[in-house]
C-alpha cells in the first residue's frame, strides 16, 4: 500500500508540471490572440472548448425567502394582460416643491381630453396655489423630500400608490414643476398606450458616478453586474407601477446602502439607481432604457441647462422634438458616449414627449407658440 502511494506521488509532480505549463502556454496564446481570432481556437480547440470545464462549477446560490417571494410576485404581475380601452387614462404625477408655474400650459395640453387623464400633485415644501381648475383638489398627502435621499423614492411611490387607486390609470408619468409638454395630448396618449413598454432611463456606467456608487453590502441579491443608473423622470405601465409598490427587498437594499455622504466620502443617490436597477433585473425587455423627458446636460455642469424666457423659440422646441437617438455618457475618464436609436415598436421615432428645465418666466412665450409646435 505505502509503496504504491509513494510511487504515484513521486510521479504526480511531473504530471502536474506538464499540465500547468500547458495551461500557461494556452493562456498566453489566448491572451496574445484575443478570442475574436478563432484561428487560435482551432489550434487549441481542446483548451478553448474545455477551459470552463476545468474550472470548478459556480456554486448555485439558494434564494432567500424574500427573493423567492419577490420572484413569484413579479412573475404574476408581469404576466397580467392589461389592454387599453377608451376609458384608459394616463396618470400625470407632478413631484414639486410648491406651486406649478406651467399649469396654464398644461391646461392647454389637456384641453378637450377629459376622461383620458388624471392629475396628482405631491408638493414637498409648501401647499401649491393652483391657477387651473384641472389641478384644484389634486394634491395628495405629501411629505418632505430631501434631494438625493430615499425620501425622493418614497414620494414617487406615494404618487404611484395614489394613482393606482384609479383602475382606469394604465400609464404613470412622473413630472416636475419645471417640465413642459413637447407634443399634443393625442400624440402622447398614443405613444404611451399603444406599446407595452415603460420608459425608464437605464444604462451601465462603469465610472465613478455609476459603478462607483455600488456597494457590496447589497449582495447577494444585487450583484455589481446588475447595477444600473438613469434619470429619475420615469413613465411606467401599470404592471411596473404595481411591481414597484410590491417590492420591499430591493428598495430596502438601496435605502440602507445607497445614501449621500456614506463612509469613504461616497455619495449614492437612490432615485438615480433604484428604478433602473430593479426594473432591469425584473423585466429588462419591458423598459425602453431612455426617459421620455428631455434634459440638456451638455454644458457639463452640476445642474442641467435651464431655459429662460428669451431662450424660447419654435426652433428650440422643434430641435428637442426632432431628437431620435438617446445618448448616455459614462463618468469614466474617457467619457464614453453611448448612442442608441429610440425604437418605438421597432421603428425609429422621436425620443421625447416632455422636456425640462424651464424657468417660470418662460410661461408666456411657451403659451404663445404651443399651438404651433403641437399642431403636427
Ligand atoms: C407594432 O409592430 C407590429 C409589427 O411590425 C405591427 O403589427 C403593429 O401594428 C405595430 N403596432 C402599432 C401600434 O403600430
Ligand atoms: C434595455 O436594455 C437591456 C439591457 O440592459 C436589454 O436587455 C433590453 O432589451 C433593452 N430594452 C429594449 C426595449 O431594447
Ligand atoms: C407586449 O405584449 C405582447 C402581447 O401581450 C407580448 O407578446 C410582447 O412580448 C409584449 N412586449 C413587451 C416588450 O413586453
Ligand atoms: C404660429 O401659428 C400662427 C397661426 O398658424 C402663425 O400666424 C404664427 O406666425 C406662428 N408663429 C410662429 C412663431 O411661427
Amino acid at each position: 500500500m505505502a509503496a504504491t502511494r509513494g510511487k504515484s506521488s513521486s510521479k504526480k509532480p511531473l504530471w502536474i508540471l506538464v499540465l500547468i505549463s500547458l495551461v500557461c502556454i494556452s493562456l498566453m496564446v489566448v491572451y496574445l490572440h484575443p478570442p475574436q481570432k478563432y484561428s487560435s481556437c482551432y489550434l487549441l480547440w481542446n483548451v478553448c472548448d474545455h477551459l470552463d470545464q476545468w474550472l470548478p462549477p459556480a456554486p448555485v446560490r439558494v434564494l432567500t425567502d424574500e427573493e423567492l417571494i419577490s420572484g413569484a410576485v413579479s412573475r404574476d404581475i408581469l404576466s397580467m394582460q392589461i389592454t387599453y380601452t377608451k376609458s384608459s387614462k394616463i396618470a400625470f404625477m407632478f413631484l414639486t416643491s410648491g406651486s406649478l408655474p406651467f399649469e396654464k400650459l398644461w391646461e392647454k395640453f389637456f384641453e378637450g381630453h377629459g376622461g383620458q387623464f388624471s392629475i396628482y400633485v405631491h408638493s414637498s415644501r409648501e401647499k401649491p396655489v393652483h391657477v387651473s381648475p384641472l389641478f384644484i383638489g389634486r394634491d395628495i398627502r405629501s411629505e418632505k423630500v430631501h434631494w438625493g435621499q430615499i425620501s425622493m423614492v418614497d414620494a414617487e411611490k406615494r404618487l404611484l400608490a395614489n394613482a393606482l387607486q384609479d383602475s382606469d390609470n394604465h400609464h404613470f408619468v412622473l413630472l416636475s414643476d419645471s417640465c413642459i409638454p413637447l407634443q399634443s395630448f393625442v400624440y402622447v396618449y398614443r405613444y404611451l398606450m399603444e406599446t407595452n413598454i415603460s420608459y425608464v432611463d437605464c444604462f451601465d456606467d462603469p465610472g465613478a458616478l455609476g459603478m462607483g456608487r455600488y456597494s457590496e453590502d447589497m449582495l447577494p441579491e444585487i450583484k455589481n453586474k446588475d447595477w444600473r443608473k438613469g434619470s429619475q423622470w420615469f413613465s411606467v405601465k401599470r404592471q411596473h407601477a404595481l411591481l414597484l409598490l410590491s417590492d420591499r427587498l430591493y428598495y430596502t437594499k438601496l435605502k440602507l446602502f445607497c445614501r449621500p455622504a456614506m463612509e469613504g466620502n461616497r455619495n449614492c443617490y437612490a432615485d438615480e439607481h433604484y428604478l433602473p436597477t430593479f426594473l432591469n433585473m425584473a423585466d429588462p425587455s419591458g423598459i425602453a432604457n431612455w426617459s421620455i423627458t428631455n434634459v440638456d446636460w451638455s454644458e457639463g455642469k452640476w445642474h442641467p441647462r435651464s431655459y429662460r424666457a428669451e431662450d424660447i423659440t419654435l426652433e428650440l422646441i422643434e430641435k428637442i422634438k426632432s431628437i431620435d437617438e438617446s445618448v448616455h455618457v459614462t463618468s469614466e475618464d474617457e467619457k464614453v458616449v453611448l448612442q442608441k436609436p429610440c425604437l418605438w415598436n421597432g421603428t425609429k421615432r422621436p425620443c421625447y414627449l416632455f422636456a425640462r428645465k424651464f424657468y417660470p418666466e418662460a410661461l408666456e412665450n411657451l403659451m404663445h407658440i404651443f399651438d404651433n409646435y403641437t399642431s403636427v
